[in-house]
């Protein structure tokens, strides 16, 4: 019984392994900006969280994190006995204020960096060795004078150091931003860190701006909003009735609009919210794209791992024909690739032209098993047969030893060796006796 289990155990975690596989593929390298609020550090899934982003870092995505501190500087505000204001969503930030604002931040921000220093060797961090650096990366400008009423020492972003925070990321060090800026006159302000972690994620063109808060995402009459396109977040923003999301799709629009290509809001108190967000289709919280749509276009070299993995499981069940990943590379020119929004490659197809050009093979036609019927192997034949067209192609034709029903609905006819061209006949593998269709395009 014990042995049952323990397979059971051990079959499930190589599945989800696998299944996570193409996104750690798609994310290696790519900059992410993510916004951990005040309210999120203190939240008693903290350690998980922060375990969950070191554990981002070791995966190779590039790192940076804005914290903020609005509930520990409330703290640190009350047990002082002075009073602040709010306007406009903004305290007011006197001299006395500040203090309080730069202890609280300060003390914050050691306990984020403490938290990503644990390396105990019971612990999830045992090895990951995060190097965290800071820096004055921000400057900051006065919000000033606005209906009357003076800002003082709260303040907005003015620039963001993109090329030193850059270098940083270069070194596989995590930037950790902390909501304080200063000006060229080197005064402190207080700043909104979700502003900043926006500005950052603009300057640094983040292929990501992770927003991390109570926040479960956006509700639309009490359900969870998987995701948004830009038009929908401005309906929606018009609607809400809550500061904090109304702050959340505003930050979402302003990245998005400025080059950040996608917005994740994730909540800080479900475990694994993070990681399931980043790694698995359904996601946990809502996903805001600037552009919703898959993308069909031509390979590149750098398409080769993504094909790799798709392909290769159905090599194994010689459903297709084994390429090597030199072969691959050799053809990569001659392959299609549909790519998701969020860059895993959800199918493929290669088209090999005859000598004299007269006719072309359709071959490698696979769709990611998650996104079967969904009708993209069929674009990607769309696309295919526009290509060979193009090239002067008047026939396609196909090998194939489980799919037959696909070409015919797709309106191949079925058809034999010798109608094939005569080089792509010499080659016929009898023993793998695949059955032949061509259509006229
Ligand atoms: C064949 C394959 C590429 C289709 O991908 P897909 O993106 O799901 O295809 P589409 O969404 O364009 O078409 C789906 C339709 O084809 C049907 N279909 C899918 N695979 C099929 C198969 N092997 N046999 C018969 N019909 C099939 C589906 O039932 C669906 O029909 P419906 O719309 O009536 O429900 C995919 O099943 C696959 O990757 N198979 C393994 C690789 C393979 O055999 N390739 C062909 C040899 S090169």
């Amino acid at each position: 019984m014990v042995a049952y289990n323990h397979a059971m155990t051990t079959d499930s975690y190589v599945q989800f392994f696998r299944q996570t596989s193409p996104y750690i593929h798609a994310h290696r390298g790519k900059t992410f900006v993510i916004a951990l609020g005040g309210d999120a550090v203190a939240h008693g899934n903290f350690h998980r969280t922060i375990h969950d982003i070191a554990l981002l870092q070791s995966l190779g995505i590039r790192l940076v994190l804005v914290h903020g501190a609005r509930p520990q500087i409330d703290t640190r505000i009350a047990l002082s006995g002075i009073e602040t204001s709010f306007a406009h969503q903004l305290r007011v930030t006197d001299s006395d204020a500040m203090l309080c604002v730069k202890e609280a931040v300060g003390s914050t921000r050691l306990i984020i960096e403490s938290e990503l220093s644990t390396g105990l060797p019971n612990s999830p961090m045992h090895g990951a060795q995060v190097s965290v650096i800071g820096g004055n990366f921000i400057t900051a400008k006065p919000v000033g004078v606005r209906d009357g009423i003076d800002f003082q020492r709260t303040g907005e972003v003015r620039r963001v150091d993109s090329d030193a925070i850059q270098q940083q990321l270069a070194q596989g060090s995590l930037v950790l931003t902390s909501p304080i800026g200063f000006s060229p006159t080197g005064e402190a302000f207080n700043l909104n860190y979700q502003d900043v972690a926006t500005h950052v994620a603009i300057a640094l063109n983040a292929e990501k701006l992770i927003l991390v808060s109570e926040a479960r995402g956006i509700l639309d009459n009490g359900n969870l909003v998987r995701s948004l396109s830009l038009p929908e977040v401005t309906t929606l923003k018009a609607k809400s009735t809550n500061d904090a999301e109304r702050n959340l799709l505003a930050s979402a629009y302003q990245a998005c609009r400025n080059g950040v290509d996608r917005v994740h809001l994730v909540s800080c108190a479900e475990d694994g919210a993070l990681l399931s967000e980043l790694f698995t289709r359904e996601g946990s919280g809502t996903l805001i794209m600037k552009d919703h749509s898959e993308v069909i276009r031509p390979a590149t070299i750098d398409d080769v791992g993504g094909i790799l993995d798709l392909i290769s499981p159905l090599e194994d069940q010689q459903v297709l024909v084994k390429r090597s990943r030199e072969l691959l590379e050799t053809e990569i020119s001659r392959f299609m690739v549909v790519v998701h929004p969020e860059g895993l490659l959800l199918g493929c197809a290669a088209l090999y032209p005859t000598m004299d050009q007269s006719s072309g093979e359709l071959a490698c036609v696979a769709t990611h098993p998650e996104f079967h019927d969904q009708g993209i192997a069929g674009r990607l034949l769309a696309n295919i047969e526009a290509d060979g067209k193009s090239q002067g192609m008047s026939t396609l034709f196909a090998l194939t030893t489980q799919a037959s029903h696909w070409f015919l609905e797709k309106g191949f006819i079925e058809a034999q060796i010798a109608d094939l061209p005569a080089q792509k006949q010499s080659l016929y593998n009898y023993q793998r006796n695949s059955r032949i269709f061509s259509k006229a395009i």
